[in-house]
């Protein structure tokens, strides 16, 4: 059976103070006293910055850590990047990949979303890989077609074999941050497509789906088959909320 998993990607948001009382407020209720974490793993992404703070506030509990993103190269003159090295050389497990936010902003291609997961598994690292739509592709009935055109990418860079270290995100661009969450037909659907697009390790990857998920929506997803955990915005930011997710998930 899949574990599941419920990652925190911070985004641009926080500060020593808040940090360490979300830390707290996270750690203290999560897991459930004289439970263990069970059959749900926890992570949280914040800022760089702010990666050896979460690291030393965590080092006694099951809450793992991730980064939001990584260059894709070793060491040298990539000014104000952070390579995979450095990552795991701050306690970090997980990192995110691939994010809309960072391919459109940062104008991240395909490619470079491949050569990034790749950096990643180098290091040991799980990358998080997010794909999804915009609602300008879901309108025009062109969703599975860019979740296939970004998988593919990657999946002809690395290999099927690699996602046996590697976790996938679906994250509708048009949910995130908007409070449309995906239907549950439309999220099982895609999450069904991504299980089929990875063939024989499809059974085995973990697939989560981001989007607007909040304590209020997560049980509905979670029962869905497909989806094995959640990648959260907002939610993250709140401990009462994460720690309810996790319990949804559990
Ligand atoms: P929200 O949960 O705020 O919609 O953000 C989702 C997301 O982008 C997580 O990576």
């Amino acid at each position: 059976m899949r574990r599941r998993l419920v990652v925190g990607n911070w985004k641009m948001n926080g500060n020593l103070a808040d940090n360490a009382a979300l830390l707290k407020g996270i750690t203290t209720q999560w897991p459930v006293a004289g439970e263990g974490k069970g059959n749900v793993d926890t992570a949280v992404c914040p800022p760089f910055v702010y990666l050896s703070q979460a690291a030393q506030a965590l080092k006694d509990s099951v809450v793992e850590l991730g980064a939001q993103t990584v260059n894709e190269h070793d060491a040298g003159a990539f000014t104000g990047e952070v390579s995979g090295e450095m990552l795991v050389d701050v306690g970090c497990r997980y990192v995110i990949v691939g994010h809309n936010e960072r391919r459109r902003m940062q104008v991240e291609t395909d490619a470079q979303v491949a050569d990034k997961f790749h950096a990643a598994l180098q290091v040991g690292l799980t990358p998080i890989l997010c794909v999804g739509e915009s609602e300008q592709e879901r309108d025009a009935g062109q969703a599975l077609e860019t979740i296939g055109r970004q998988l593919r990418v990657v999946v002809e860079r690395v290999g099927l074999e690699a996602f046996e270290h590697a976790v996938v995100a679906y994250e509708p661009v048009w949910a995130v941050g908007t409070g449309k969450v995906a239907s549950p037909e439309q999220a099982e659907e895609v999450h069904r497509f991504i299980r089929a697009e990875l063939g024989k390790l499809g059974p085995q990857t973990q697939i989560l789906y981001g989007g607007s998920v909040k304590p209020g929506n997560a049980e509905q997803l979670f029962a869905l088959p497909d989806i094995d955990g959640a990648l959260l915005g907002g939610a993250s930011l709140n401990a009462d909320d994460f720690v309810a997710i996790c319990k949804a998930a559990a």
